[in-house]
């Protein structure tokens, strides 16, 4: 038996800001970046963190469930930029839930990562570890972008998406994951503890002395994002069809059978690659990047709650869905609406 979605809620910040604000902080122009991105404006945290935005989507989406919080056994969170490292931002979201039953984890495969966290309650609901779960994709991506650098920052925004996944019998599920650690220095962001100063006990001195540890070469600088983004357009076009069609293949079915394919928000040209590339419409392609930017784990789950709400989402519907990203990382995973 596997999961099925019964409920989905999303959170982004009022805030928004255009294109023209960010001509006020780098060299670029409305026009560029829509161009080459199709982003328009994007929603950045004010006074939330990437905690509490998880913490207001998984909210809603309890809520559009119709479920108690009591009854999840699970949350598991996607996230690369939380403000949380200790207590993981899921038991911070079961804390503000109360869903005193649930074990909680956080998980880090970037822009995959809602793809990863529905997978593996998938796996656990199929194994009869868990009934339901509720999933989150959470970023505050504004903290870990470099606003001084326009090859980055244009792409970026923040919001969380969540669902809930419960067992059911009518529920149908497959999947194809892929890694490539080898283009892992495409798109990085290093951890800020590893170029902090820290004190060390050196036996040679019989002292405790400062140091700077230093990881790989890194530098501050790197605590932000970079990004080759030629290398991860190239990964993306070619990559996610392939990983769409081994998906099709392995299902024994064509993209006809497909009514949409929901993919990562990576950008609107991207999204367009891919679909030329299956040799799809782009009517079977929603997107929404133009009013988030790429919310990383959060794109998915927010474009799912916008289609479930706007009723564009029926009983039947067959559905892949499909994110990649940093690592490098992806999934297409198949999706029935029962
Ligand atoms: N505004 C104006 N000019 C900009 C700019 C900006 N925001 N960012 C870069 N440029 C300039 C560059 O400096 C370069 O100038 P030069 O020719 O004088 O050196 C020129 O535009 C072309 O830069 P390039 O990096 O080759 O642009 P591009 O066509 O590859 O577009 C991206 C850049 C980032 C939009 C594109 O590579 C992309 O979409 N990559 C995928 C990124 C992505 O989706 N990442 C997340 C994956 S999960």
């Amino acid at each position: 038996m596997f999961g099925k979605i019964i409920g989905t809620g999303s959170y982004v910040p009022e805030n928004i800001v255009t294109n023209n604000d960010l001509t006020k902080i780098v060299e670029t122009s409305d026009s560029w970046i829509e161009e080459r991105t199709g982003v328009k404006q994007r929603h950045l945290m004010k006074n939330e963190t990437t905690a509490t935005m998880a913490t207001e989507a998984a909210k809603r989406a309890v809520e559009n469930a119709g479920i108690k919080p009591e009854e999840i056994d699970v949350i598991v969170v996607s996230t690369v930029s939380s403000n949380l490292i200790l207590p993981n931002t899921a038991c911070f979201v079961q804390e503000q839930i109360g869903a005193i039953n649930a074990f909680c984890f956080d998980i880090n495969t970037a822009c995959t990562g809602f793809m990863m966290a529905y997978n593996t309650v998938q796996s656990y609901i199929n194994s009869g570890l868990v009934k339901t779960a509720l999933i989150i994709g959470a970023e505050g991506l504004s903290r870990i972008v470099d606003w001084s650098d326009r090859g980055t920052c244009i792409l970026f925004g923040d919001g969380a998406g969540a669902a809930i996944v419960k067992a059911s019998e009518a529920a149908v599920f497959e999947t194809v994951m892929k890694s490539d650690g080898r283009k892992g220095s495409a798109l990085t962001c290093y951890n800020g503890f590893a170029t902090r100063p820290r004190k060390i006990f050196t036996e040679e001195k019989q002292e405790i002395s400062d140091i700077y540890e230093k990881t790989n070469g890194q530098e501050s600088s790197d605590t932000f994002v970079k990004m080759d983004g030629q290398e991860i357009f190239r990964f993306a076009v070619k990559e996610v069809p392939k990983c769409i069609n081994e998906l099709m293949e392995k299902m024994n079915i064509t993209s006809d059978d497909v009514d949409m394919f929901v993919l990562h928000q990576a950008n609107l040209r991207i999204c367009q690659g891919i679909a030329k590339r299956l040799k799809i419409s782009m009517d079977k392609v929603p997107t929404n990047v133009s009013e988030y930017g790429n919310t990383s784990s959060a794109c998915i789950p927010i474009l799912l709650d916008e289609l479930f709400k706007a009723g564009k989402l029926k009983k039947g519907d067959k559905i892949i869905m499909s994110g990649f990203g940093a690592g490098v990382t992806l999934a297409a995973t198949y999706l029935e609406i029962c």
